[in-house]
């Protein structure tokens, strides 16, 4: 898994698919841990992350480090990438072209990795990897069963904590969203001592979302790394993807989230991380979505 995931990063590092490989400064692949559970996926590096080839480590990554120590979790127990691997110049919005040029290596990221839980940050990761256009207002906080490259998960659209940082009223669903994931991960997570006493992962069939969920969800679609999802994906939609109250997406520049910015600190410091569940609860019992 580590050698697939080197293989792929030394080949997006080579990669002259679109305009963005003569701008950019480092290509931002994606860190953390190869064999997380929980996966986040961004839109695209911003100044510092394609100064420092790394995602989200400006004031967004901030906030995101917060809302997982919320839960009780660190950025090293997950794996985070983004939609682009390269940073669009001025931080304007990815094009189309873009992120069809780059689609395929966040779906082969994905079946390497093969998370349990994605978490969407914003509108673009969350209308490319659902393939459904509907808005990150609507859709924050409902988990939803799919299959990306033929590997079933749960998506879980949150807004982008760069949008969120400006927003008060966003930071706040931004947190309560987050709240929910131990839960949907404990849920999504195999029941203790299944894999001790279960046959290798290797010869294991796929996980799947558990049937008693499904009822719970939006109907599950799947999404093929090969199949043409992007057609009006990226096409500019009547919601606007950036700074907005609906965008969750990074602010226009990088001055926006340097030393002007207020300093997020809005997560408060220590809440203590919800108890994770012995075994996975029924929907009732978690009142959750
Ligand atoms: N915003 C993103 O979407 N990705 C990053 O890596 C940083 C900020």
């Amino acid at each position: 898994m580590i050698a697939a995931l080197d293989a792929l990063r030394e080949e997006v590092e080579c990669c002259s698919g679109c305009v963005l490989a003569s701008s950019r400064t480092r290509v931002v692949f994606g860190e953390g841990d190869p064999h997380a559970d929980l996966m986040f996926v961004g839109e695209a590096p911003g100044y510092h992350e394609d100064q420092q080839g790394r995602p989200f480590v400006g004031q967004a990554g901030r906030l995101l480090e917060q809302l997982l120590a919320s839960i009780g979790m660190t950025r090293e127990q997950v794996y985070i990438a983004n939609v682009l691997k390269s940073r669009p110049p001025n931080n304007r919005d990815p094009r189309p072209e873009e992120i069809e040029a780059c689609r395929p290596y966040l779906f082969r990221q994905i079946a390497i990795i093969k998370p349990k839980v994605i978490c969407t940050l914003g509108n673009f990761a969350t209308k490319l990897l659902s393939g459904d256009q509907t808005g990150i207002t609507k859709v924050h906080g409902k988990p939803r069963a799919t299959e990306i490259a033929g590997h079933p998960l749960y998506l879980y659209p949150i807004f982008h904590p760069a949008a969120a940082l400006y927003t008060p009223a966003m930071l706040t669903t931004l947190k309560e969203d987050i709240a929910r994931l131990p839960q949907l991960l404990a849920h999504a997570a195999p029941a203790p001592g299944e894999e001790a006493a279960g046959p290798p992962a290797a010869e294991r069939p796929a996980w799947r979302p558990p049937e008693h969920l499904r009822r719970y969800e939006a109907p599950a679609t799947t999404v093929d790394a090969a199949a043409p999802t992007l057609g009006d994906a990226a096409r500019p939609s009547p919601e606007p993807d950036r700074p907005t109250a609906d965008s969750g997406a990074e602010p226009d520049q990088p001055s926006a989230i340097s030393g002007a910015a207020p300093d997020p600190s809005p997560v408060s410091s220590s809440p203590d991380p919800p108890p994770a569940p012995e075994s996975p609860a029924e929907p009732e019992q978690l009142g959750l979505f």
